[in-house]
This record gives structure tokens, sequence and C-alpha cells, in this order.
């Protein structure tokens, strides 16, 4: 079992923009210090930095609780496990989910199929979800840290009532696990009051670093999935990032310092690059991650991503010509699990006889070189994140690697990496629109505001 690599070869250059290894090298004190910090819990918002050192803290008891509970929901043969939840308590699990499995497990008809519900508020999914299951046999989880997220909470409100109708009020109970705070939260009173399974996400984690607590074992548990090789790949990043570790040997202290230097040299737009589908949710999680913790007193890379090939046809011609505001971090993923040899075709129109016998993943690590040297040439500066396999100890680095140097990074641009103020602007405006008892106030000047808008017509 190899340690992930963080290759910076192609982040330093002489051309402008790119990091000089000098400045990259005036990181290393601060970075050392803010991972410290980490740890010591001494830095901005230590209060919820509980998700660093949460590796080492899982029990053998926790995990078979995760395990027992997974297995009581695969065995009522159940066709589609619901998982209920936005933002932090979701994306980890999905992230997670998509990488591991067939990419076409639903059509294969493998066994629970995983589904998200209050991750928006389309009517339209919500009433699809419900025709599909209504034909169905399935069970739910309902994850929410406050308890009183509006998009989870009224997927479940819905959903409670269908699984009621269809299994009754018991079956039902049985087929519902809570994932949510210890003790407060309408979720929690719930729960206790309809004797949920429930779990606890701990206090001193927030949402976008909550992957490793119930929040995504239990999904990823009842996906089928090895929650121990997860655990066992983030425990290992634990110690190759750890506080002693020395920035020459602790990438999460160099992913951070590269990043940060590139920013102060002006690039604004990171890309986090896959050449694997089964990646794209591994980069909304991350965008998550990464947007949530550093967006915020105007300061921040902005997180974007790409999934290469496809996206070549598409974005590669901004990436490569557009702006020069950005640089990419590429995951890339040394061994496929599955071969596909090109064959020999007699007639060759296609004249692609010159990769007869070679797999398709060397033609698509050529695609990823060949992409690295155009968009370096185009002033696009590279960080290359290497894994050997898309499998749960790997996946389980690469969580703990991000969140550790997401942490290291908000304090490099000093700010607060674990809370997200400015999502509330737009809950307190819908909330006023809605006309919820409350906000009497705030719907009246939102409402004035709106009304005022002149019409323009053409
Ligand atoms: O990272 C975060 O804290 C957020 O994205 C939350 O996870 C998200 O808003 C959902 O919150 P909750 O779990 O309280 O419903």
């Amino acid at each position: 079992m190899k340690q992930i690599k963080l290759d910076l070869s192609k982040a330093f250059s002489k051309t402008s923009g790119f990091i000089s290894p000098d400045v990259f090298d005036t990181y290393k004190l601060s970075t050392e210090e803010h991972n410290n910090s980490l740890h010591e819990k001494t830095g901005r918002g230590s209060d919820y930095v509980g998700w660093v050192n949460l590796p080492n803290e899982i029990s053998d008891e926790f995990l078979t609780d995760v395990e027992n509970t997974a297995k009581i929901i695969r065995d009522k043969n159940i066709d589609i496990y619901v998982v209920i939840g936005i933002g932090g308590s979701y994306l980890g699990a999905k992230a997670v989910i998509d990488a591991l499995n067939n990419n076409f497990a639903h059509l294969k008809g493998d066994k629970p199929a995983i589904l998200f519900a209050g991750q928006n508020i389309s009517e339209d999914y919500l009433a699809e979800l419900r025709d599909l299951l209504k034909t169905k046999e399935w069970a739910t989880c309902v994850i929410s840290k406050s308890g009183t997220t509006t998009e989870p909470a009224l997927a479940f409100r819905v959903l409670k009532q269908d699984l009621e109708e269809k299994y009754g009020k018991t079956e039902a109970q049985l087929r519902i696990c809570a994932v949510t705070d210890a003790s407060k939260g309408a979720l929690k009173t719930l729960a206790n009051e309809e004797s949920y399974k429930t779990f606890v996400i701990p206090d001193n984690v927030g949402g976008r670093y909550s992957v490793l607590t119930p929040v995504g074992l239990i999904p990823i548990a009842v996906a089928g999935f090895n929650i121990r090789a997860l655990v066992k790949g983030a425990k290992d990043m634990v110690a190759a990032t750890g506080a002693k570790v020395p920035f020459e040997k602790n990438i999460a202290c160099q992913y951070a310092a590269a990043r940060h230097a590139l920013y102060t040299e002006g690039k604004k737009i990171e890309i986090l690059v896959n050449f694997q589908p089964k990646l794209h949710y591994m980069s909304e999680w991350w965008k998550q991650l990464y947007g949530e913790s550093e967006g915020k007193d105007s300061k921040g890379l902005f997180p974007a991503s790409v999934d290469f090939s496809s996206d070549l046809h598409s974005m590669g011609q901004y990436i490569q010509e557009g702006e020069r505001l950005m640089f990419e971090t590429v995951v890339s993923v040394e061994n496929p699990d599955r071969e596909v040899i090109i064959p020999k075709d007699k007639a060759n129109l296609d004249k692609l006889n010159f990769l007869s016998g070679k797999n398709v993943d060397y033609v698509n690590k050529m695609a990823e070189l060949g992409t690295q040297i155009a968009h370096v040439d185009g002033d696009v500066p590279n960080i290359k994140i290497e894994i050997e396999r898309l499998d749960e100890y790997n996946l389980g680095q690469l969580i703990y690697f991000f969140e550790k140097a997401c942490g290291i990074s908000g304090y490099l641009i000093n700010v607060n990496p674990f809370d997200q103020p400015g999502v509330e602007a737009y809950k307190k405006n819908m909330f006023a629109l809605l006309e919820k008892p409350g906000f009497e106030n705030e719907t009246k000047m939102l409402k004035g505001r709106i009304w005022k808008v002149p019409v323009v017509n053409v």
C-alpha cells in the first residue's frame, strides 16, 4: 500500500505566474505552525478541529456498530437506500460511493442503489423519486448536524410519510436511521420520539469535515464498502501529515504552500482535474470543502473542477487560451481496475491500428501527460496528486490529505476555515420570501425591494 504522492515539479517555472522555489520555501515555517495549531487547537475556529485526530479516535466498537446497522438494512433486501442530506451531510458519502462503485451499478441492478434526496429543492426531483420508490423496497437515512436545514427537512417530511404509508409506522421506524447532533435540533427530538436508530455527529466536527463520521460511514457501509480500509487510509495520512512531520516530508503543508504561493502570485482559480469519471463527485466534495472553508472576507481561491478528457472538448479551450487566472490540480489514478485492449482492425479506417494491443488506460495516461504539457506551456501551473488506485484505502488517504491541507490553507489566508457565515444570507431571504413566522420585518423590506424593480419592455 503506497502513500499518495504530490508532484509540484510543474508548479514551478520562471514564466510569470508560476511559483519560484524560493517563494515556496518561505511558507515552510508558516505551514508547519498552522499545522501545529490545528493539532494543538490554538488557531481560529478551534472548536471545530475534532476531525484532525478523528481517524485515530474511531473505535473498533463504533465501526462494528456501523457495520451491524448496515447489515440490518442490507438484510431487508432493499432496492434503494435514500440518503437525505445536503452540503457536508451529503457530498462526502456521494463522492466515496461513486468513486468505488461500478460506473453502471444502478443499471446492473446492484443492490441497494444509494440515491440522494434533500440536496436540492426541485419538485420534479422529489416527485420522480417518490414515483420510483413506490415500486421498490427501500429504507432511508436522514443526516443533518443542525437538524434544522430546510432542504433535507422538507424531503424527509415527504419521504417519511411515504415510508409509513408503505410499510406501516412500526416497520417504517426500523427503516429510518438518523445521523444528527448528540442533543439538539428538531431531528434529534424526532429521532428520540420515534426511536430511530441514531448516530451522533461529534460537536467538534463541521459538516464538510465529517465524511469519516457516521455522516459518511453509514451510507458507505450500506453501499457495501469497506469502512475499515477507508479509516485506515485516513489514519495513515494523519501520521504522514502530523504536526511533527517537517515541511520537506509533509505533503499537506506542501500542497497548502503551493496553492497559496500561486494565489498570491495572481492565480485566483484552482481547477481540480480528474481523468476518471468516477471522481466527479470527489471534485464536488473538494469544491465544497475549499469553497466554504476559504471563501470569506473577500479572500480565497475559487475552486472549480473539470472531468477530462470529456471537458477537454469544452472547458479545455478556455484553460488553454482564456484568461490566465488558473492553475490545475490533477488527481491522477495510477492503475485502473479493469483492462480493455485495443483490437486490430483490418480496414483501419480510423487509422488507430498503431494502438492495437495497447490498453485504453495507456491512451488516457498519454492524454493526461499531453494535457499537462500543453497547459503548462499555456501558463497554467500544474500540481499533481498521484493515487495508486480507486479503493477505500487510497480514498481515505486522499480525503484526509485534502482536509488537512484545507485547514492549513485557511490559516494561511487568515480566515476561519471552519465556519460558513455566508450561507446564511440566502436562507434569511428565502425565509422572508416564504413569510416564515419571525421574519416579518425582513419580508416587508425584501418585498418592497423586489416590487420596485422596473419591468423593461422590449
Ligand atoms: O459544511 C457545512 O457545515 C455545511 O455544508 C453543512 O454540512 C450543510 O449546510 C448541511 O448542514 P446540516 O448537516 O446541519 O443539515
